[in-house]
């Protein structure tokens, strides 16, 4: 909890988590203690209420390590501007901002505060940034505010909070028993042991459907190229570096999956021979002869039986004709296009806008949306055609 008047629903959070079935330890910040007293918060959650990082009276140290390892949830209600933006920024300068850092559970903050801070282009900014590390936020209400005013910043109502977090544990249970291969990131075609053909995949967006896939509790096989990114804790890594081995790669590992979601951005063409020594620049023009690489997603379609496979298409023109094409082609059960036309879409950002499109013609177009919010819908959609499907062959 942290220093906002919304503190005052605090209690009734605690306890209505508490009727929810949840072990409930309550962290504040110094300022919380302003608004509510630790004595309240310890009396209902039933444990001490640490504020700092030891007790003045005897020197006993609250751990934050112990702290971020024993929750299998965090929750920051209230959260205000200040915290968000130390959370955000990594100042570390409190118990409450130290167990957020050495946290490896899932994390959901619900600001709290007036409707100008909120609105503010520095706390948005924090918060899509608080949303592209993987954390949730449980939108603020409007309506009237502390302040007299009128509008956003209210903090979510406490039956709000717990229905988000009840909802999100029982999709823990989903996908348990499945297993999804997913492909991640640019593959990378030497053409001499210096030089390379490759593209500008981040691999940000088959990363947060690797998550999403681990958190509703599937085991995630995560094939990827080279990104600069952590894999989600929990998950299988193959790491690969061109497309013939991602293509190797994924055959075999296919065959033990449930599904598939075809996320990297791998070369089509690959230098028909690969130097061994550094190709020295001459005065004429050069030129390198390509071949094509293998089609992964097209020869897991065709090997897939009641496995369920799903592609991206990233397109510049004939977006929707060009992706229902692939979608058939490569015996896909829907693709997600992306389309370059979009700013804020595609490569390398923490944003996607994103359309499915089904098999049998269906199509939803979503809104701009944290990849971690679009890899959440890409899996709602799996986790539907899955419910649609027989049983899930394995060979
Ligand atoms: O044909 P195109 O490359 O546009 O198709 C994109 C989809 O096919 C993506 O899902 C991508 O991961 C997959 N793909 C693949 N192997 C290739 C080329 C594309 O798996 N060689």
């Amino acid at each position: 909890m942290t220093g906002s008047i919304a503190a005052y629903k605090a209690a009734i959070l605690v306890r209505l988590l508490i009727r929810a079935g949840a072990e409930v330890r309550v962290v504040m910040t110094p300022t919380a203690k302003a608004f509510i007293t630790p004595l309240t918060l310890a009396t209902l959650s039933k444990s001490p209420v640490p504020v700092e990082f030891f007790n003045p009276e005897n020197g006993a140290w609250n751990s934050h390590v112990s702290l971020g390892e024993w929750a299998d949830a965090l929750l920051i209600a209230p959260a205000t501007a200040c915290t968000l933006a130390k959370m955000a920024t990594g100042v570390a300068d409190n118990l409450l901002t130290t167990v957020y850092l050495s946290a490896k559970c899932p994390v959901f903050v619900a600001p709290a505060m007036d409707l100008d801070m909120y609105a503010h282009p520095t706390t948005q900014y924090n918060l899509d940034s608080l949303k592209s590390y993987g954390n949730y936020v449980i939108e603020p209400d409007e309506g009237e505010l502390a302040s007299g005013l009128q509008g956003k910043g209210r903090m979510a109502e406490p039956e709000q909070i717990v229905a988000t977090l009840t909802q999100f544990f029982d999709r823990q249970a989903h996908l348990s028993g499945k297993t999804v291969l997913v492909t991640a990131g640019p593959t990378i075609e030497p053409i001499d042991p210096v030089r390379f053909i490759s593209n500008y995949s981040s691999g940000k967006m088959g990363y947060a459907l690797a998550a999403e896939l681990q958190q509703r509790g599937a085991r995630v096989i995560l094939l990827t190229g080279k990104c600069a990114l952590t894999p989600p804790a929990g998950v299988q890594v193959l790491e690969v570096l061109t497309a013939e081995e991602m293509y190797h790669a994924a055959c075999t590992a296919f065959k033990s999956c449930d599904g598939a979601v075809m996320c990297a951005a791998v070369a089509d063409y690959t230098p028909q021979q690969v130097a061994d020594a550094k190709i020295k620049k001459q005065e004429e023009a050069w030129t390198l002869t390509l071949r094509r690489t293998p089609d992964i997603a097209a020869a897991l379609g065709e090997m897939k039986g009641d496995r369920l496979l799903v592609g991206f298409a990233l397109e510049t023109d004939h977006e929707q004709q060009n992706a229902r094409l692939k979608l058939e082609r490569k015996n896909m059960d829907f693709i997600v296009l992306n389309s370059l036309r979009d700013q804020g879409a595609g490569f390398g950002g923490d944003t996607n806008k994103v359309t499915l499109l089904c098999r049998n013609g269906d199509q939803t177009d979503f809104e701009m949306k944290s990849k971690r919010e679009v890899a959440s819908d890409i899996v709602d959609e799996m986790e539907r055609v899955w419910h649609s499907k027989p049983q899930a062959a394995q060979s």
